[in-house]
């Protein structure tokens, strides 16, 4: 009897340590799974980060010696690269030495009616696919300017910079988290610029926003908004090879983040004080763009779907919401908004701003009146804003911006600021964490769509730099 009662006992504590076993294998197994590059960690995505190697420094306020005659090649001349020609002739200081497109006739395009058109000398012209590299090994270049397609941004910039060459490259940069990598290794290791293009950032009112939020006009900025909202039905056909209609075909998530996703890390400071930390992303599926493919491609498969929502989680608790919709009937819009504790700032689709009177100078606000703080200020008191809190850079070319133009004028005050810097050795506005940072949304939001929404750690491209410099600033 004694007996048996023992084996009894013995059997329930055998049975209870394979239970308890069980369930902590279960819960090694559920709180680690390694799916391609990412883990998921506790219901989080992890993606791989690899170590900076010996050798490599970082290239965080990166300056090299002041160029006084920035001499640039081009590579891409398509619809974004004929006007990127053309703005460059308007700045002094800079000569086009080279020019390269797969296409002949498009090289011949900008040699007449930019260069020679403005009594310029005609560049040296390399055609077809593979030409670009020779262009990337002259030694009579400083800087390589990209427009091509987005598969081939990261493969033209590292081997650009790998020549020695300073590399401003369209948006994104980068289409991978590998991609990402790899622009911030190769900088680090060449000790190159790599900036990427995002003109978003120059625009007049961002820019205005920005100058007010740096000022403390907001209060603390707590939630930011950005997007890229823009039909491009009547664009598919254009685009050369049909890259982009083929690049959504096979991707899903936020594939065009930059420009929401700019001008709000400047303003948010991010890898100056604070850094994106988490994102969770939502898609729809897709029905509008598998209509198009469909049609174009005759393809019944769509991975991006129509509309991506994306919300990021900075390190200092601050939100972003992010958002990407390149297919349905919505009109243009690139919703940036500021919310700050003491003040708000919105560009789409009405510009206007909320404020609390204490943070005007005195005199500001007519004799008498208020604001109301439950609504934007009155359309008079916004364009006194805009007026008198105009950036310095906007202060200094925005009459020659809207003159030479592109979007309104912002796309020549990016090209101003990055040959200003060069000749001035000093850091460019973008440097190439930014790049990695705002074009790394693409398969991170992809990852987080791919599992429920689940939310992804973002890689910190700066290798725990991140804190180091105290607010965003223009370099001047
Ligand atoms: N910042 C903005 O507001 C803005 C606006 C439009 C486009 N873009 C970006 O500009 C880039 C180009 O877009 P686009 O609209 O001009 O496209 P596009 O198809 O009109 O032009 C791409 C050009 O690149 C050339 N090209 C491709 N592979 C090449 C190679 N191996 N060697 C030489 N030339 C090559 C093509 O021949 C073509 O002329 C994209 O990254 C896009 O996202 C940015």
């Amino acid at each position: 009897m004694k007996n048996k009662f023992l084996h009894l006992i013995l059997g329930l504590v055998l049975v209870a340590m394979a239970t308890a076993c069980c369930d902590k294998k279960e819960t090694t197994e559920a709180t680690e799974v390694r799916k391609g590059n990412y883990r998921i960690v506790d219901n989080t995505i992890v993606f791989d980060e690899p170590q900076r190697i010996e050798g490599q420094k970082s290239v965080l306020q990166f300056t090299v010696d002041p160029i006084e005659n920035v001499r640039i090649g081009f590579i891409g001349l398509g619809m974004r690269g004929y006007d990127a020609v053309d703005r460059i002739t308007y700045i002094d200081g800079v000569t086009v030495v080279a020019l390269c497109d797969i296409e002949p006739d498009r090289v011949e395009s900008v040699q007449t009616n930019i260069l020679e058109g403005r009594g310029l000398p005609r560049a040296a012209a390399y055609t077809g696919r593979e030409a670009w590299k020779e262009l990337c090994e002259r030694d009579d270049i400083d800087l390589v300017y990209i427009c091509t397609n987005w598969q081939t941004h990261v493969p033209m910039a590292v081997y650009a910079m790998q020549q020695g060459k300073h590399v401003a490259v369209e948006v994104p940069a980068a289409t991978s988290i590998e991609e990402c990598w790899q622009l911030v290794d190769v900088a680090e290791q060449t000790q190159r610029h790599c900036m990427m293009l995002e003109n978003c950032c120059y625009d007049f009112f961002e820019l205005t926003a920005l100058n007010m939020a740096q000022k403390g006009m907001f209060g603390e900025l707590i939630h930011g908004e950005g997007a890229y909202i823009h039909n491009l039905e009547p664009y598919w056909h254009e685009y050369y090879e049909n890259w982009r209609l083929d690049f959504n075909q096979s991707h899903a998530g936020d594939v065009y983040p930059t420009h929401g996703l700019g001008p709000l890390c400047q303003a948010f400071n991010i890898h100056r004080g604070d850094r994106m930390k988490t994102l969770v992303s939502m898609s729809t599926p897709s029905y509008k763009g598998k209509k198009v493919a469909q049609e174009m491609m005759g393809t019944e498969e769509f991975a991006n779907g129509d509309m991506t929502t994306t919300m990021i989680q900075t390190e200092k608790g601050k939100t972003l919401l992010i958002e990407h919709d390149v297919y349905t009937y919505r009109p243009y819009n690139r919703l940036f908004q500021l919310t700050g504790t003491e003040g708000f700032a919105n560009k789409y689709p009405v510009e206007g701003f909320t404020l609390l009177e204490d943070k005007l100078p005195a005199g500001f606000l007519a004799e008498g009146q208020h604001l109301n703080e439950h609504a934007f200020v009155p359309a008079e008191v916004r364009d006194k804003l805009l007026k008198d809190y105009l950036h310095p850079i906007a202060v200094e070319i925005e009459e020659k911006a809207k003159e030479v133009g592109g979007h309104g004028g912002m796309d020549f005050v990016m090209d101003y600021r990055l040959i200003y810097c060069l000749h001035k050795g000093l850091p460019l506005d973008q440097d190439v964490y930014d790049a990695a940072e705002w074009s790394c949304l693409g398969e991170l939001t992809a990852a987080s769509i791919a599992n429920g929404g689940m939310p992804v750690q973002m890689p910190d491209f700066t290798r725990g730099d991140w804190n180091k410099v105290q607010g965003y600033r223009h370099a001047e």
